[in-house]
């Protein structure tokens, strides 16, 4: 790889939710590539940050009561410390919402504008009639007019997949208050994302990083362009360039993130930000599948468009899917960072070594509590931590340390030969072949030790025990470094066992060729845990236990809203219940006497499986009294008492009212 400074950057994660695993295959594998270009010589500067503006993130903040500014502090700190406990370390973390990148975004627009790409239209957007507004993206569900399916207002989330315009979602209803939407005309802004088509056409078959990127960005050229509308009537967001009743669209703003965050950096550290986006310094993204279109159409289209140079590389990862089911936070499919991961005591680095080398980076991604355990006992413990204990255990307990001696030049050349072939996958971003070929060092060790025997060998020949465990040795010291990109905590207390005082990651990767200049070992530890079955059958119930109360909460579907007049036409009364008894021959009906105020009712309940009829007389319970009588069991019945979930849990006054007295 070449030693010039390189640019790389991750998705910005959106402020209105915390981290979970779909994230992470968009920032583990974007860490380890830097990690990996580090260990082999290259300065790479690693940028993220938090994507603030946007309708879900307005919707959200006004659902828990706080402004979008607000909620996107907290959720960008969330993200930077998750991040940070996954071992994950950016260069500079920032936030869309802040100054700089007002002042970037505008300036962009503004050259788009000057340079002849931006024109004003009049379009037919959905407007609340009620709530007397314009209903932007997320504001407004409808249906696809491509596919038919339920859609929501910027994208056809659960059919075709299709960006939606504004305008262009058909039946739409208002997402605040439930009514029907219209259209209104209203002059804005777009960008001519049309005339780029050659541009793209010649630029993409050029575009670094994986093909799933460049091969699906082709076929949507191909397809052919259609002008982007670049402004939202909303408060939230950058404000169009002499139109203070405009916001830019999201995605506009978001992507220049990526310059401005670089620009921050810059000014944090003295560092050069024109190197990456103006001269010709590498700027490589990662990304997950969702949002090629966004990074290989628009985003290229944009810089071009302002003058900037465009990016070198497009990492696009497969999706997560959990326990084979689509990735889904309302379904329960989810694996919450912190909550389900970090916080039950569970290592960042196994986490990452699932993510890296389960499936191709390009491919779809499966998660479930058992292959993670499989994988982290097979491979991680038995293969990796097995040779380096045994290594270790032999050398310090049974040689007093690292014996002075080269190693054999077989060994080097199978060292060499792992080398190569890891730098010739990471080079072309396969990284699950690049850690396939460092465990396959790992069990290169594991059977040459085994083979050789040197706890037998010793007794016969200890110069020979010597040599094999000194093999052993360069081989760990190798492993070691390898692994660092991937499992940098556990690499470094491997590297310490490996009487080491400094940092691993400040090796260059070629030192798994040097020897040592030291021999003394410390006592060698246990580096890699077994996760046991009982571990796994908890966070197995954690997960079931969501996916169970999220299946509850659909089977309970929302219903119409009504107006407070139709609500009061339903008469609840606190009542007293004066006398309880079961009904004979039925499964659970009680029949009781209850008084609300000046007259006494008798009602027939479904109860006595749950209470005693002794221990209800007495208590106030809450009853709606204009409902129709009805005969049940052969008893007339004239009110119904009211009773919560499952468990028929009677909904009683906190406090003691007389009978009577109207629920409201
Ligand atoms: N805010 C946009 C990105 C703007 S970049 C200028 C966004 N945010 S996100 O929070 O939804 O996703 C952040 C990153 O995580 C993206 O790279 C996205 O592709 C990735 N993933 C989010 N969920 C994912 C899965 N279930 N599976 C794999 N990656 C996914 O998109
Ligand atoms: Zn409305």
């Amino acid at each position: 790889m070449s030693n010039s400074p390189l640019l790389v950057t991750c998705g910005l994660p959106y402020t209105n939710g915390p981290c979970h695993i779909g994230h992470l295959r968009t920032y583990v594998p974007a860490d380890f590539y830097v990690r990996y270009l580090r260990h082999t010589g290259n300065e790479v500067v690693f940028i993220c940050g938090s994507d603030n503006h946007g309708t879900p993130i307005v919707i959200s903040a006004e659902q828990n009561g706080t402004t979008p500014r607000e909620l996107s502090e907290k959720f960008s700190e969330h993200f930077d410390s998750t991040f940070r406990r996954m071992n994950v370390l950016f260069d500079r973390f920032g936030m869309t919402d802040d100054p700089t990148n007002h002042n970037r975004t505008k300036e962009i627009v503004q050259s788009l504008i000057d340079n002849g790409y931006v024109y004003e239209k009049t379009i037919s957007q959905s407007y609340c009639p009620n709530c007397e507004m314009f209903l932007p993206d997320r504001y407004v569900e409808g249906v696809c007019p491509y596919c038919g399916e339920q859609a929501r207002g910027d994208e056809c989330d659960q059919g075709c997949g299709k960006h939606l315009e504004p305008g262009e979602i058909k039946n739409p209803v208002c997402k605040v208050c439930g009514g029907k939407a219209e259209l209104r005309e209203q002059e804005h802004f777009f960008f001519k994302l049309g005339e780029f088509s050659d541009f793209l056409e010649s630029f993409l078959p050029n575009l670094g990083g994986t093909t799933n990127a460049r091969n699906y960005a082709l076929g949507w050229v191909k397809e052919g362009l259609h002008d982007w509308c670049i402004t939202r009537t909303l408060d939230w967001g950058v404000k169009f360039p002499g139109h203070d009743d405009l916001v830019v669209y999201v995605w506009v703003d978001a992507p220049i993130g990526y310059m401005s965050f670089t620009e921050e950096w810059a000014r944090m550290t003295g560092g050069d930000w024109e190197q990456f986006w103006k001269g010709d310094q590498p700027i490589i993204h990662f990304i997950g599948q969702d949002i090629i279109y966004h990074h290989c159409v628009f985003w290229p289209a944009i810089l071009k468009g302002a003058g900037y140079k465009t990016p070198d590389a497009v990492v696009a990862s497969g999706m997560v899917k959990i326990d084979d089911k689509t990735f889904s936070k309302t379904r329960g499919y989810v694996i919450w960072t912190n909550d389900d991961y970090l916080d039950q005591g569970l290592p960042a680095d196994y986490l990452r070594y699932y993510l890296l080398s389960y499936t191709s980076h390009t491919k779809e991604l499966n998660f479930s509590w058992q292959i993670f355990q499989d994988r982290i006992n097979n491979e991680l413990v038995d293969t990796l931590g097995n040779f380096l204990y045994r290594t270790l255990h032999f050398a310090a307990n049974k040689l007093g340390g690292i014996p002075a001696m080269e190693p054999e030049t077989e060994i080097l050349s199978e060292i060499s030969r792992v080398l190569e072939s890891v730098d010739y996958e990471m080079n072309r971003y396969e990284f699950k072949n690049a850690i396939d070929a460092m465990m396959g060092l790992a069990g290169f060790g594991n059977s040459y030790i085994q083979n050789n025997a040197p706890w037998k060998l010793i007794k016969e020949d200890r110069i020979a025990a010597e040599q094999v465990i000194r093999n052993c040795l360069q081989i760990a010291k190798a492993a070691t470094l390898l692994f660092d990109a991937l499992l940098p905590e556990e690499a470094q207390k491997s590297w310490e066992m490996l009487g080491y005082t400094d940092h691993v990651k400040e090796h260059a990767i070629d030192d798994a060729l040097v020897g040592f200049e030291h021999s003394d070992l410390p006592k060698p530890s246990i580096i890699f845990a077994k996760i046991e079955n009982e571990t796994r059958e908890q966070l197995e119930i954690i997960m079931n236990k969501r996916i169970g109360a999220a299946k509850m909460k659909e089977e309970t579907p929302k219903s119409e809203q009504i107006t407070i007049d139709e609500f009061a036409r339903v008469d609840l009364r606190v009542g007293k219940i004066l006398s309880a008894e079961k009904v004979e021959g039925s499964r659970n009906l009680l029949k009781l006497q209850v008084t609300i105020g000046d007259e006494e009712r008798q009602i027939v309940s479904g109860i006595s499986d749950r209470y005693e009829p002794e221990e209800l007389i007495g208590t106030n319970i809450i009853v709606c009294v204009n409902l129709k009588p009805a005969k049940i069991f052969g008893i007339e019945s004239r009110g119904m008492l009211l009773a919560a979930g499952e468990e028929a849990s009677l909904l009683v006054p906190k406090r003691d009212v007389e009978p009577g007295s109207r629920v409201c």
